[in-house]
């Protein structure tokens, strides 16, 4: 087995394969803000990723991606329904997104749980070289860092968590509470979307583990784990270049034409999942057609909901309610050839994605909660001037950073509705001045300065080792 110094542990691999329209198999990213997020920066860079293919059944023999080796990780059916779409995504994802959808507590799933956790933490056991850097991500694999730190003591590890850590009364909820939070600190560095979360840890390690817990460092009887918020970013080059790229651009051009030329559009663009706010937002836009304020005649929206966790019976039963309300309002306010709502339920490049970014005048992000957001990022990076609105949920990590955009409370529907006159209308030079802002801010915080943060806070909070990108 070949080993790498540096090894990233994610539930999923980066890239998945998937029939192509002719039946071949084709490549394509996987979904979602991680994998974008960290493939971008390990393109260049030799490292093994290890994860999950997203099929169920066999692990396969899966070609390098340039200098990037992939090392997959197996699921069966049951591991599937028990780590995967149960204690991962019906436990853990809801329970961490302020539970606006009810967290289920399965006590045959944790097993599951734990036992997968395993796997993977022997899979970065068997591929990391002495001394290696190991970087594990995200809710999937909480119990990795402790496992991990077990059989390979040499090893530097690092945990990074890509969305919210819940206030200590939501966690509290967890029948297995005490071995989530053992095991996640089991890193040498635990890091965050934001600072309030390193600061619910310091507080549930003091509450839970009787340790001596503050936002930078929390003393466990043997070590100190480091924490500290490393908020995400994107591939900001990369997105322009790609948005200079002729068939963004002509694209771009087409699709506006496409939609009938509108005074406006308004563009959303998320995986189809109940954080993201969507039945909010369609409310919003059904009562300002409702009421007049905006005409269907110059005004169009485009909603991107990308099929997502489509065994969880929560995610099925939200597709259907928003495909009905979408229906509903295509049928009350749309007209012959000319619908209100333009529902996409499929994944898009990220040229296409470019194209959409550049043909919106208002990009709506209004997720109930989510860790940072990365479509928000993206729709600035992709601007080629300083016109178009970002409407974005106080609610989201980015809103934190990109202060410049039209922020707004989600579950606050009147609000909502203002916000979004509000960006539709706003006077073209109050638009730039905020545009050039968000874009300045992006280019410094760029994907390559997090990794770059995260990974040198790794390397210090163990002074013999270190890492760099
Ligand atoms: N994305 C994509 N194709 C699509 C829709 C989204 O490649 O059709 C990508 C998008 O560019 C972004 C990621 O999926 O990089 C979504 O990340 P975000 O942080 O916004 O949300 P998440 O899905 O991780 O909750
Ligand atoms: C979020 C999570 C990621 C996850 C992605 C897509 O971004 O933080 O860990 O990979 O959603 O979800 P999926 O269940 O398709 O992997």
């Amino acid at each position: 087995m070949r080993q790498s110094s540096l090894v990233v542990v994610a539930n999923r691999l980066p890239l998945d394969d998937s029939a192509a329209p002719d039946g071949a198999c084709e490549w394509r990213r996987s979904p979602g803000g991680l994998a974008g997020a960290l493939h971008a920066i390990l393109q260049q860079t030799p490292a093994t990723w290890v994860g999950w293919d997203g099929t169920v059944g066999e692990a396969r023999t899966l070609p390098d991606v340039g200098t990037l080796r992939l090392r997959p990780v197996a699921l069966d059916e049951d591991e599937t329904r028990g780590y995967y779409e149960g204690f991962a995504n019906s436990t853990l994802w809801p329970l961490y997104h302020d539970a606006v959808e009810p967290p289920v507590f399965d006590r045959g799933w944790w097993e599951t749980y734990r036992a997968v956790n395993r796997r993977f933490a022997e899979a970065a056991a068997e591929v990391a070289e002495p001394g290696a850097t190991v970087w594990v991500q995200d809710y999937h694999l909480q119990l990795v860092p402790q496992l991990l730190r077990k059989l390979r003591p040499d090893l530097l590890i690092g945990f990074f968590l890509h969305v919210p850590f819940p206030p200590p009364e939501l966690f509290m909820q967890l029948p297995r509470r005490v071995e989530l939070l053992r095991g996640m600190l089991g890193a040498d560095l635990v890091g965050f979307q934001r600072p309030q979360a390193a600061h619910n840890v310091a507080q549930l390690a003091s509450k839970l583990l009787g340790a001596e817990g503050a936002d930078d460092a929390i003393a466990l009887e043997d070590r100190v784990v480091r924490t500290g918020a490393f908020p995400v970013s994107i591939d900001v080059a990369e997105m322009r270049s790609l948005s200079a790229r002729p068939y963004v651009i002509n694209q771009a051009k087409k699709l506006r034409h496409d939609l009938g030329s509108p005074k406006k559009v308004l563009l959303s663009v998320d995986r189809l999942d109940y954080t993201k706010g969507i039945e909010h937002r369609l409310t919003a836009y059904s009562e300002l057609l409702r009421d007049g304020r905006v005409k269907v005649r110059d005004t169009v929206m485009v909603q991107v909901a990308v099929p997502s966790r489509e065994r969880v019976e929560t995610y099925r039963g939200l597709r259907d309610r928003i495909e009905r309300e979408v229906g509903r309002i295509n049928g009350e306010y749309g007209r012959v050839g000319e619908p209100a709502i333009h529902y996409l339920n499929q994944p898009f490049d990220r040229a296409d994605l470019a194209a959409l970014y550049q043909t919106a005048d208002v990009m709506v992000v209004t997720p109930l909660r989510d860790g940072m957001n990365l479509v928000a990022k993206e729709f600035v990076a992709a601007r080629r001037d300083d016109s178009g609105a970002l409407v974005l949920s106080e609610f989201a990590g980015a809103a934190a950073e990109l202060e410049d955009a039209f922020q707004v409370n989600p579950h606050d529907v009147d609000g909502l509705k203002e916000t979004l006159l509000h960006a539709m209308s706003a006077a073209p030079a109050d638009l730039a001045r905020r545009m050039a802002a968000m874009r300045h801010y992006l280019t410094v915080h760029d994907i390559h300065a997090w990794a770059q943060d995260y990974l040198t806070t790794l390397s210090f909070s163990s002074q013999s080792r270190t890492a760099s990108i």
